[in-house]
């Protein structure tokens, strides 16, 4: 007998919306869109069209629906935790956009709402679904680098228009920060699954645009982490290139640098005068595809893990953390940089 079809709510049409309507269309014998939710009607609308969905401005109607399986949200990051706890009271299955939440106390009260519940829950973390990292962690967990001495990464995002014409994404209360809320998530979930966790940190933030923002734009995050390697993470909101990733990893035997605006996006370097280096198969150059299709495979791995009534690729705990280095990472910065342990 095949599998019950998972009927679907979309909450939040946003920008990022259409990324997960096609993972869902990419398992149409797995899952159906039913609804759509956003306060925005127009843009409820917009979404629905491509699954004839029906659409509301009022996630409540959601909850009370019992034919709605699983929600998917999509919001702004202080609006995850009170819809999250909502989702799960109302014994849905709740796959949320990263951050977990803006504390990292609400987003572990999530995760344990959602065990105890016994409902599915996982995070939308695309990185997992990278396939530069996917290709990166094969050269890293066979130990081909040899001992890992440094690792720094980089998340440069062109976010002026929001910060400045959107009603929350400058704001404190509607994002629960900056750069490091939004692309920390990335980053500090990508260390631990690459390299385990934080030890200490130390981190320094600055606001360079302040027409109508009143969030920091610029972050940067560097310490130590439990493997003995340093560390040095870099955001911002700020940079006049496309949306894009950068993963340096130094180590005794080898380097590998992966950088999704140069082709090819991932080498391995074997030695000091080794110029050209080696470039990894697989991950193809496609600066406009590759979070795309990361945010596509996420979806649908979610989907299985329901279906399949399995944990999700992405252990929601590690996505829990991230928020808690994040946490710190902001308390170091109001502390005068302040030397914080993770
Ligand atoms: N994985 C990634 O790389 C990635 C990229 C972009 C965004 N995101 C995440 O996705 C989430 C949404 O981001 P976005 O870029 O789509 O934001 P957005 O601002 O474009 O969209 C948010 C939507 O939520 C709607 N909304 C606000 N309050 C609501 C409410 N009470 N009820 C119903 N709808 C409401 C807004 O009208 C808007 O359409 C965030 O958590 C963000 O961090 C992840």
């Amino acid at each position: 007998m095949s599998p019950k079809k998972l009927k679907v709510a979309i909450l939040g049409a946003g920008l990022i919306a259409p990324n997960h309507a096609a993972g869902f269309q990419e398992v149409p014998d797995l899952a159906q869109v039913v609804a759509v939710c956003d306060i925005n009607r127009e843009s409820a609308e917009n979404l629905a069209t491509l699954f004839d969905a029906r659409v509301c401005t009022d996630y409540r109607e959601l909850l009370a629906d019992p034919e709605i399986d699983l929600v998917d949200v999509l919001l702004p990051h202080n609006l995850h935790y009170p819809v999250a706890m909502d989702v799960i009271r109302a014994m849905k299955h709740l796959l949320l956009e990263k951050p977990v939440a803006v504390t990292y106390q609400q987003s572990m009260e999530i995760y344990e709402a959602a065990k105890k519940a016994r409902i599915h829950f996982g995070v939308a973390e695309n990185t997992r679904f990278i396939r530069a990292y996917v290709e990166a962690e094969k050269i890293i967990k066979a130990g081909k680098l040899g001992d890992i001495t440094l690792v720094r990464t980089f998340l440069p995002a062109n976010e002026r228009v929001r910060l400045s014409s959107n009603k929350c994404w400058g704001k404190k209360a509607g994002f629960g920060g900056g750069a490091l809320i939004d692309s920390g998530p990335h980053t500090f979930y990508l260390l631990k699954w690459l390299f385990g966790e934080v030890r200490e940190l130390v981190a320094f933030t600055s606001q360079l645009y302040k027409v109508d923002s009143e969030v920091e734009d610029n972050a940067d995050v560097r310490g130590k982490l439990a493997c003995g390697a340093d560390f040095l993470s870099s955001f911002t909101f700020t940079a006049e290139i496309p949306h894009s990733e950068r993963l340096e990893v130094y180590g005794t035997t080898g380097s590998l640098i992966v950088d999704q605006l140069v082709n090819p996006p991932v080498k391995f370097y074997a030695e000091p005068v080794d110029f050209d280096g080696m470039p990894l198969k697989g991950p193809e150059y496609d600066p406009l595809g590759w979070h795309y299709f990361s945010i596509v495979e996420e979806v649908k791995d979610f989907v299985r893990t329901v279906v399949e009534d399995r944990p999700p690729t992405v252990n929601p705990l590690d996505c829990c953390y991230a928020v808690n280095v994040i946490e710190k990472a902001y308390e170091s910065a109001k502390n005068g940089n302040k030397l914080i342990q993770v």
